[in-house]
């Protein structure tokens, strides 16, 4: 009897514990569901703040990528890219990137865009804004591809006015992840692998920031009598740098039958193509993504506040949260991997330097050999090593981040660079000696006002022209998206304006 009591007692006990347990289990189930998903319909889903209410704080870490406001001017860092890009808009104006919170603001301001008016349009195409705003992915639910991708940039102005937010992310209303841009299914099916919604859920945490941060070019297509530039990804042929070379390079992908070029270097002449941070892909190839790393894993890592585990959504340098990003799968102290870190940083920047300096001097020799008479067919080989040359140089350096997600592969790219640059080099000499010019030395271009003013911008003119179109297109196109109500006012305050042109950039 006594031994019948006892476990009764006992069972009771276990009943009660279970009890205690499942509700608490239920409790955090409510909890994970409340945070993945809301019933109550947020109306306008590209308006950030209006996702508050439900989702706390994803939205308060989110805020925080208004943080990283420094701006840093690469064409001053480094006064060669004006030369390597002149004749192209980016020879004008190109900074490193800085918090998601400023993509349109930093999109509005760069000189590349232009200074629009009612007669004069931006000399790039409306795709310039694709990457920017959750307002992209609503013209193109609204209107079709097709559409969004058809005229010059400024024809969005008073419609894609919200930075980079949740709706670029995931399905209105809920944390699942979705990309709300076709290119990207596009891309990986041309390239034989997995759609998004085919990947496993890991995967999917890389694969909604490839949706901007990969190599792209604009495809020429045809929007009745209009033509569209529509955002592709060249990854038929793989997704390493010698792949989409070799895409560039055979003319049969390309609706004129003929290799692809951005635009042709002012003063060498060579068809050039521009990389466009190829951050996805170079990652691809590092030690972390090999080991199963996501994106998301480093610059989003998993926060615990009480028992709720959620992602932080500050995205930016995993360096300022080493203690979520890094320590958690690696031992060494801070300073430690700090330390690591410098020395792949230093020795990205000797390399990156070699390269494009080289480069450099290539185009300006070639634009001597040129001026001296030389034949298109002299010119051939020369030309066809810079490109392969700045091809290479660009797909590594337009990659902020590769020093530390692939660091051998980011080496060996720029090696191969400097390289091609070098022999590029070598073959003007003799195309210079076979017309009468011995030990031509470029002209100096190791300050930003020199090498601007060697690719032939009237910097002074295009920057009175910048500062007259903020003061009145820009004041304009904010006006009637507040008018229309699609602005997100509680985020925008556009007080603290930096760029290259007003002197506070770094
Ligand atoms: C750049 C892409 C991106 C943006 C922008 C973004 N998220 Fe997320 N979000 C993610 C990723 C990646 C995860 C992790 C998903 C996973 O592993 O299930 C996530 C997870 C979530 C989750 C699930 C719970 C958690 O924290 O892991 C919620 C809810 C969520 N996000 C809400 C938001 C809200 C609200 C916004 C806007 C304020 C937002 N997200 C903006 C990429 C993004
Ligand atoms: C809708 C396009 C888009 C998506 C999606 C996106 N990014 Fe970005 N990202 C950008 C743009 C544009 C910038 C540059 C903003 C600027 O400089 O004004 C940027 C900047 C960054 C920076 C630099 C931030 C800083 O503070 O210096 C990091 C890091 C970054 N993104 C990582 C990610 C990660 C990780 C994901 C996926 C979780 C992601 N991004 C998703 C477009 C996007
Ligand atoms: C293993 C961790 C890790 C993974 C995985 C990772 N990153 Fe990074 N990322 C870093 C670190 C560390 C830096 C260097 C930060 C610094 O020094 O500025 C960085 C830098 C960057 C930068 C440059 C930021 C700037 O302002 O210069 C971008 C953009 C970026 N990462 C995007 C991505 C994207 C997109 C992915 C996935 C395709 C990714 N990262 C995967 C850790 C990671
Ligand atoms: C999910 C686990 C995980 C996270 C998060 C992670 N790492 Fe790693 N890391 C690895 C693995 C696994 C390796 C490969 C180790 C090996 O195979 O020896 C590695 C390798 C490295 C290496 C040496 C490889 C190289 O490229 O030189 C460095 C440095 C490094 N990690 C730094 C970082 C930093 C900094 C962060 C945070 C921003 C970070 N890791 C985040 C798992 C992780």
């Amino acid at each position: 009897m006594r031994r019948y009591k006892i476990l009764l007692a006992g069972s009771l006990c276990v009943t009660l514990l279970l009890v205690v347990l499942s509700a608490d289990i239920h409790a955090k189930e409510e909890e994970r569901k409340a945070i993945n998903n809301t019933a109550a319909a947020i109306e306008k889903p590209t308006i950030t703040s209006d996702w508050q209410r439900y989702f706390p704080r994803q939205y308060g870490a989110w805020k925080q990528t208004k943080n990283s406001h420094e701006l840093s001017d690469m064409v001053k860092k480094w006064p060669a890219l004006a030369i390597v890009w002149a004749g192209y808009p980016f020879s004008k104006d190109y900074n490193a990137p800085r918090g998601h919170y400023y993509a349109v603001q930093d999109n509005v301001n760069t000189l590349r865009v232009g200074a629009p008016s009612e007669s004069v349009d931006s000399p790039l195409p409306t795709a310039c804004w694709t990457c920017k705003s959750p307002d992209v992915v609503r013209l193109m639910e609204t209107n079709g591809d097709l559409d969004f991708y058809t005229g010059m940039w400024n024809r969005w102005g008073s419609e894609i006015v919200n930075s980079i937010g949740c709706y670029d992310c995931h399905k209105a209303n809920s944390g699942q992840l979705k990309v709300g841009r076709s290119y990207l299914n596009a891309g990986l099916t041309a390239a034989s692998l997995p759609t998004f919604e085919q990947s496993t859920h890991q995967v999917k945490r890389d694969l909604v920031c490839a949706q901007c941060h990969s190599e792209y070019y604009f495809r020429p297509t045809p929007n009745g009598e209009a033509t569209a530039r529509v955002v592709t990804l060249p990854w038929k042929d793989g997704l390493g740098a010698e792949d989409m070379m070799k895409y560039y390079n055979t003319g049969s992908n390309f609706p004129n039958g003929k290799p692809f070029s951005d635009f042709e270097n002012k003063l060498s002449k060579t068809p050039i193509v521009k990389a466009q941070h190829p951050d996805y892909e170079l990652h691809l190839t590092g030690i972390h993504a090999k080991k199963g790393v996501a994106c998301a894993d480093c610059h989003m890592p998993y926060t615990q506040e009480g028992s709720v585990k959620y992602s932080d959504h500050a995205v930016g340098n995993p360096l300022t949260t080493v203690e979520k990003s890094c320590i958690p799968c690696h031992r060494e102290s801070e300073a430690k991997i700090m330390s690591i870190l410098k020395e792949k940083y230093d020795r990205k920047e000797v390399l990156f330097g070699m390269a494009v300096n080289n480069l450099a001097a290539a185009h300006l020799e070639a634009k001597k050999a040129w001026e001296s008479g030389a034949s298109a067919e002299e010119m051939a080989k020369p030309l066809s090593l810079i490109r392969e040359g700045q091809w290479r140089w660009d797909y590594a350096a337009a990659s902020h981040g590769g020093f530390f997600h692939a660091p051998d592969e980011t080496l060996f790219i720029f090696a191969k660079s400097n390289d091609l640059a070098q022999q590029a080099r070598v073959a003007l000499k003799e195309v210079l000696a076979a017309h009468g010019v011995k030990n031509y030395v470029a002209p100096d271009f190791s300050t930003k006002e020199k090498a601007q003013k060697l690719a032939g911008w009237d910097m002074a003119s295009l920057i009175d022209d910048k500062k007259r179109f903020k003061k009145t297109v820009e004041q304009e196109w904010i006006r009637q998206a507040k008018e229309n109500g699609i602005l997100d006012t509680e985020i925008r305050d556009y007080k603290d304006d930096v760029s290259s042109y007003y002197g506070n950039a770094k």
